[in-house]
């Protein structure tokens, strides 16, 4: 069979010095928070290597051989559980433990990890977390770690397709205050961003929070949440750039760097309109304001230096040990 070859081969020219190992083996990752898509990687051992070498990365996947498909799991993603397969299945997983055995699985379903506990460390921002991987008898691995990953107090916490998110909501009840400008640099002290809308429950939430932060005005103001228009989409001639036309969401530039899907940015009618280059949500209470039946917290493009009310910041969750 040419892909236990290949695998055989590949398992003991992994076999690294001190302190990492890759081990490979089959397997399918079936419990995890997030991952990431690693492109132009061309070959299983390349797609190895590309986790070896980072010091966040813990696991590598590709759900088949030929075409290579190349996914990293870095510590925050917590993957939590590898199901076990066989040669048949044609999936390869990588994980990376502290070992010095030498010793590595071949074959189907193979006692893996030498049938005790493999313990693996990888890095989180300024910390590390360490995790151990249980040879199950089942049909899993199971990656238990010292630490998890949270929002701190007054943050919301969001699934996103590759990561977790934080996302708080300010909000200056008595005046109208920050510029885009601003609040973006009042992200920056929590060490956040203005961030992008990737789902309709992450739209509701800076929506119905922001609420909560504002009075007078019957409770109707805007928001600043990530997106600047790209200067191409406002220069000259803008209108024959057809990413720059409608609602097309590369017409905006984020600073959230891990927005993915634009769903949260459901746009008020006849929006956007080229009125600012800013996105910004609209916060109108419902019950105060009839008058607009569409959904309170729609997008609206808006002049960046307008004085908003409020703001909404994210940014990635922080490992708290246990
Ligand atoms: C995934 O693993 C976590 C941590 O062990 C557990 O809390 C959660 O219930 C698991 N989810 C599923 C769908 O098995
Ligand atoms: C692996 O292959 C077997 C046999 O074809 C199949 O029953 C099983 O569902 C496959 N597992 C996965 C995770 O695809
Ligand atoms: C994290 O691990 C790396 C590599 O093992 C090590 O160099 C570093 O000192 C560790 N950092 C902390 C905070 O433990
Ligand atoms: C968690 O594991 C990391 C890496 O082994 C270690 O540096 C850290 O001290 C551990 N934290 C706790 C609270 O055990
Ligand atoms: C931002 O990060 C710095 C450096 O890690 C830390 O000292 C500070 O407390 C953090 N600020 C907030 C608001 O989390
Ligand atoms: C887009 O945003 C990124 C991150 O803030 C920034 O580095 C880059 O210069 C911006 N690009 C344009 C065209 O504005
Ligand atoms: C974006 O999210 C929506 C709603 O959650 C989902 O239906 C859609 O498939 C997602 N699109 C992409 C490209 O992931």
């Amino acid at each position: 069979m040419l892909q236990h070859v290949f695998l055989a081969s590949l398992s003991f020219s992994l076999v690294y010095s001190y302190p990492y190992t890759m081990i490979v083996t089959y397997g399918k990752p079936t419990n995890y928070t997030g991952y990431n898509r690693v492109l132009n990687v061309l070959s299983w051992e390349k797609c190895v290597m590309h986790c070896y070498n980072l010091p966040f990365c813990l696991f590598a996947y590709s759900p088949s051989s030929t075409p290579l498909e190349c996914y990293s799991f870095y510590a925050k993603h917590m993957l939590f559980e590898v199901e076990k397969t066989t040669s048949a299945n044609n999936s390869l997983v990588a994980f990376k433990v502290v070992d010095d055995k030498r010793y590595c699985p071949i074959g189907d379903n193979a006692p893996t990890f030498g049938n005790a506990p493999n313990y693996g460390s990888v890095s989180f921002g300024k910390s590390n977390t360490s995790y151990v991987i249980t040879p199950e008898p089942g049909p899993s691995w199971k990656i238990h770690y010292n630490a998890t990953l949270g929002c701190q107090y007054d943050w919301g916490m969001f699934t996103r397709p590759t990561t977790k998110w934080c996302i708080r909501v300010f909000g200056n009840a008595w005046s109208e205050s920050y510029t885009q400008e601003a609040a973006l640099a009042f992200c920056k002290t929590q060490n956040a961003t203005l961030t992008g809308l990737d789902s309709i429950e992450e739209r509701d939430f800076v929506a119905k929070v922001a609420l909560t932060r504002i009075t007078g005005y019957n409770k109707f103001a805007g928001f600043w949440v990530s997106g600047t228009r790209r200067p191409e989409c406002y220069f000259d001639g803008w209108e024959n750039i057809p990413y720059c036309t409608g609602a097309n969401p590369q017409q905006f530039n984020h600073t959230d760097p891990y927005l993915t899907n634009y769903s949260g940015y459901t746009w008020d009618p006849s929006q956007p309109d080229w009125s600012g280059n800013c996105v910004q949500m609209w916060i109108r209470d419902p019950a105060l304001n009839p008058e607009y039946d569409y959904p309170h917290g729609n997008s609206d493009d808006y002049d960046c230096s307008t004085l908003n009310r409020g703001f909404a910041c994210g940014k990635l969750p922080e490992l708290t040990f246990n």
